[in-house]
């Protein structure tokens, strides 16, 4: 059969961690899929920056809206980020070319993912997106394919690997959120705007897009009551752990009789408990259906590997003809959800 192209617009952590497993498993690729996959085309800002591998092999275009439109394009990849600018223009240029879409860009489905999944589905193309939430871990999969016989009453976890790394360490180390955060930042653990992370937006992001999954509801990031790690104080540690608790920024989203609620916040949880239990920068999700009860999954919420892993995973399902709506449910019949605050007496 023919062989899959994709053009790749973004070459920073996540796209070259995709190059390198396109390169390493082209014959496992082809052998789960039955199509070779291959890259037409890459983008990226600076042409002459070294990625550290070859890339006179694949075609350069320094627009990813030109790359996202091109003939030789089956599949655009967009590893950029941002919900507004080039991401958003290359994503929307390459569904009205009739292309699939692969995205790692928890934002740009956040915000714009309603008029998004519309546009994929008129045009019956996909528009796939595991590693926006919780990195490696298949969540998407889980929620959309593995639990679609179930009633999903809850879904929660630790979303940003950024923000447990903070609290954990100002746990374990005695240190101050400020000290923290600056040892994080020169780390380059956190987001290019690290309000991103410890203002809980990321983890919100997620989220939106965890909940639409969910609840068969259209993704509603305004209607998440939200706050951030970042006014976490070395006392406030200190007092959660004398009483065998651990604070945690913690996500929550369930259908109550008022509505959807959704929830983005420090929480305390006991210290002995799977979540209490988890250090660093790992993520955790745990899903609540009525006929499964609770699965809990853990691992790797960022990085090269476990990123681009789930960018793969896209990839070769769009190989085997893997396509279906967006969220689950066709984006037209998502519903508009109250929030459960907006009901509050
Ligand atoms: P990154 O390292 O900052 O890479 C971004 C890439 O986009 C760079 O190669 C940059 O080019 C390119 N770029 C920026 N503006 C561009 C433009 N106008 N035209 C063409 N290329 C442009 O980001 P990343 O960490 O790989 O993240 C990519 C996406 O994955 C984001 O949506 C992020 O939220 C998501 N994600 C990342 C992780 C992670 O662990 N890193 C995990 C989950 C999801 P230059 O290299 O030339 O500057
Ligand atoms: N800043 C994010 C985090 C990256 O720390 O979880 C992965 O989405």
């Amino acid at each position: 059969s023919e062989p899959l192209r994709l053009g790749i617009a973004g070459l920073g952590t996540v796209g070259i961690g995709v190059l390198r497993i396109i390169r390493q498993h082209e014959a496992l690729l082809a052998a789960r899929t039955g199509r070779r996959i291959v890259i037409s085309a890459v983008s990226a800002r600076d042409k002459s920056k070294d990625r550290g591998l070859p890339l006179d092999r694949y075609a350069w275009e320094d627009d990813p809206v030109v790359l996202a439109k091109r003939d030789d394009v089956d599949v655009f990849v967009e590893l950029i980020g941002g919900h507004e600018g080039p991401a958003k223009d290359a994503v929307e240029a390459a569904l009205a070319t009739g292309k699939d879409v692969v995205t790692a860009n928890k934002a740009l489905l956040a915000i714009h993912g309603q008029s998004l999944a519309e546009t994929a589905e008129a045009a019956g193309k996909a528009l796939h997106y595991e590693a926006a939430v919780a990195g490696g871990i298949p969540v998407i999969k889980s929620l959309r394919e593995g639990l679609a016989g179930n009633d999903v009453t809850r879904v929660m976890g630790v979303m940003n690997g950024s923000c447990n790394y903070i609290l954990t360490r100002m746990e374990t180390a005695g240190l101050s959120y400020a000290e923290v955060f600056s040892e994080a930042d020169g780390l380059g653990y956190l987001e290019a705007d690290p309000q991103l992370d410890v203002g809980g937006i990321d983890a919100a992001h997620k989220l939106a897009i965890l909940s639409a999954l969910a609840f068969g509801t259209r993704v509603d990031f305004d209607g998440i009551t939200l706050e951030g790690i970042d006014r976490v104080s070395i006392d406030d540690i200190r007092a959660a752990a004398d009483m065998g608790y651990k604070i945690k920024l913690l996500g929550i989203a369930q259908m109550t009789g008022r509505g959807l609620e959704q929830r983005m916040q420090p929480c305390l949880v006991p210290d002995t408990s799977p979540l209490g239990q988890l250090d660093g920068g790992t993520n955790m999700v745990v899903l609540e259906g009525d006929a499964v009860g609770q699965i809990v999954l853990r691992g790797p919420g960022a990085g090269e590997g476990p990123t681009a892993s789930a960018v793969m995973g896209d990839v070769c399902d769009i190989a085997r003809g893997l396509r279906g709506p967006v969220f689950g449910i066709a984006a037209d019949a998502l519903k508009t959800s109250t929030p459960a605050h907006a009901k509050a007496p």
